[in-house]
């Protein structure tokens, strides 16, 4: 396939964990202007689609490649939603605004902006059933709920036919102080069948995103180093920069909403702008036991923050998540781990609780090299290099 390549980037980052600036590696410059035509130019969006897909014969590929086109989903009405925050313990409110609005402006800080707020209040997902736990105890099923009782990462949507709640980006990837993180404790399972407080097959902290017709829960991802992660989704369905970001973030919104109308492509470039920047909030990595996580972890997790590039399946330890027909390539991706300390659950089905979890048993994660092995004082080193929160 002939790309029209946009200048390959070409970073030199160090092998240190957590070096800012230090991007996925992918095709694309990730630059305020080519974000600004990837909004108009069509050849350009698709050659994103295509320079990114690993596997162009799974599900996601094949649905994308037929469908993301200026005559398919591209005729698709843009939708602006107006929303209200729920609240625990109450039912539909009566006001509604709008979710994010246009900006009249496309600045680096307009497009961040935009991106943040869609993040917390642009619905991806419409879930009538989630009624029940929000009218309850929504904080039993996992949710945060902030000292005014608003529930965050739900949000109630004005629909002709009356409100509906509706998820956003928050209710999964929120967890805890700052936005980004999974939510370790969310149990969707349960608060869609209304029986918060009684652990489905799924949670807490794993959610089955796909339509595969497979039962495969998958940890919910830390979205605060994703650009430096060369490949996303556990199964490395896609080659990470910023652009393949904002189209998968596009398509996400779309098929979550059943097709029916898709997000505002700027909405879809703001999510990925703001993404693209969570990495800066980071703590450096420290250099003490860098050596010993060289050599022994080294071999896979190479790149910028521990992200490494698409690994054998024999070292990676979900195989209902990693051969999804959807999103599976035949290998597993190498995560980042900046930030690991305070990311929970761990490994593609959440084998691992946290990384004191991981560290304290390890044969909770068959498959993947395991440290219990390495003498003391490199185990101790290894835990220092990587406890960052
Ligand atoms: C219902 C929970 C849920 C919601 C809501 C959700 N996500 Fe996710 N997200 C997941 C799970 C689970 C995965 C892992 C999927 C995989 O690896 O195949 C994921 C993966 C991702 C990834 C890939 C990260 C990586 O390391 O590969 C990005 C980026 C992402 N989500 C962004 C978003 C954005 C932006 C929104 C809102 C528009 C959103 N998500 C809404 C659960 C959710
Ligand atoms: C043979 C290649 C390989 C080596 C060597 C390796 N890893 Fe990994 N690592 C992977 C793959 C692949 C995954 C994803 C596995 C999965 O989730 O199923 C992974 C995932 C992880 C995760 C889970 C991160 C998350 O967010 O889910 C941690 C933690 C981790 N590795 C730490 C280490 C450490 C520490 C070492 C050295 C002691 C190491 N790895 C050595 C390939 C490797």
């Amino acid at each position: 396939m002939a790309l029209l390549r946009q200048p390959l980037r070409r970073l030199t980052c160090a092998l240190a964990l957590g070096l800012a600036g230090c991007g996925g590696g992918g095709t694309y410059e990730d630059d305020l202007a080519t974000g600004l035509r990837w909004l108009e130019d069509e050849a350009l969006r698709r050659q994103v689609l295509e320079s990114a897909l690993v596997d162009p014969d799974n599900g996601y590929a094949r649905l994308r490649l037929e469908r993301y086109r200026p005559e398919r989903w591209g005729a698709l009405d843009a939708w602006w939603p107006r929303v209200a925050p729920a609240v625990a313990g109450a039912g539909a409110p009566a006001a509604f605004e709008p979710a994010v609005g246009a900006p009249d402006v496309l600045d680096e800080a307009t497009l961040t902006a935009l991106g943040e707020a869609a993040f917390t209040r642009y619905p991806l997902q419409l879930e009538a059933r989630l009624a029940a736990a929000l009218a309850a105890d929504p904080a039993a099923c996992g949710f945060e709920v902030g000292p005014d009782g608003v529930v965050e990462g739900v949000v109630w949507v004005e629909l002709p036919d009356g409100p509906q709640p509706g998820l956003t980006c928050a209710a999964c990837h929120g967890g805890g102080p700052g936005l980004g993180r999974a939510n370790p404790a969310l149990d969707l399972a349960a608060a869609l069948t209304g029986t918060c407080g009684v652990p489905s097959g799924w949670g807490p902290g794993r959610v089955d995103v796909t339509a595969d017709g497979v039962e495969n829960p998958t940890a919910i991802p830390d979205l605060r180093p994703v650009r430096m992660q060369a490949f996303l989704h556990r199964a490395g369905s896609l080659r990470n920069d910023r652009l393949v970001l904002a189209m998968r973030t596009e398509t996400l919104i779309l098929t979550s909403l059943g097709a029916s109308v898709r997000p505002p492509p700027v909405v879809a470039l703001g999510l990925s702008w703001w993404m693209w920047g969570l990495a800066d909030g980071l703590p450096p990595t420290p250099e003490d036991g860098a050596e010993v996580f060289t050599a022994r972890c080294g071999g896979c997790h190479d790149g910028p923050g521990g992200a490494g590039q698409l690994a054998p399946l024999s070292a990676g330890t979900d195989m209902a998540v990693l051969t999804s027909p959807e999103r599976g390539t035949g290998r597993a991706r190498v995560p980042a781990l900046a930030g690991l300390g305070d990311r929970a659950p761990l490994f593609s089905g959440g084998a691992a609780r946290d990384l004191d979890g991981w560290w304290a048993d390890p044969d909770a994660v068959p498959g993947h090299p395991s440290p219990a092995a390495l003498p003391e004082a490199e185990r101790a080193a290894l835990l220092r290099h990587l406890s960052l929160r």
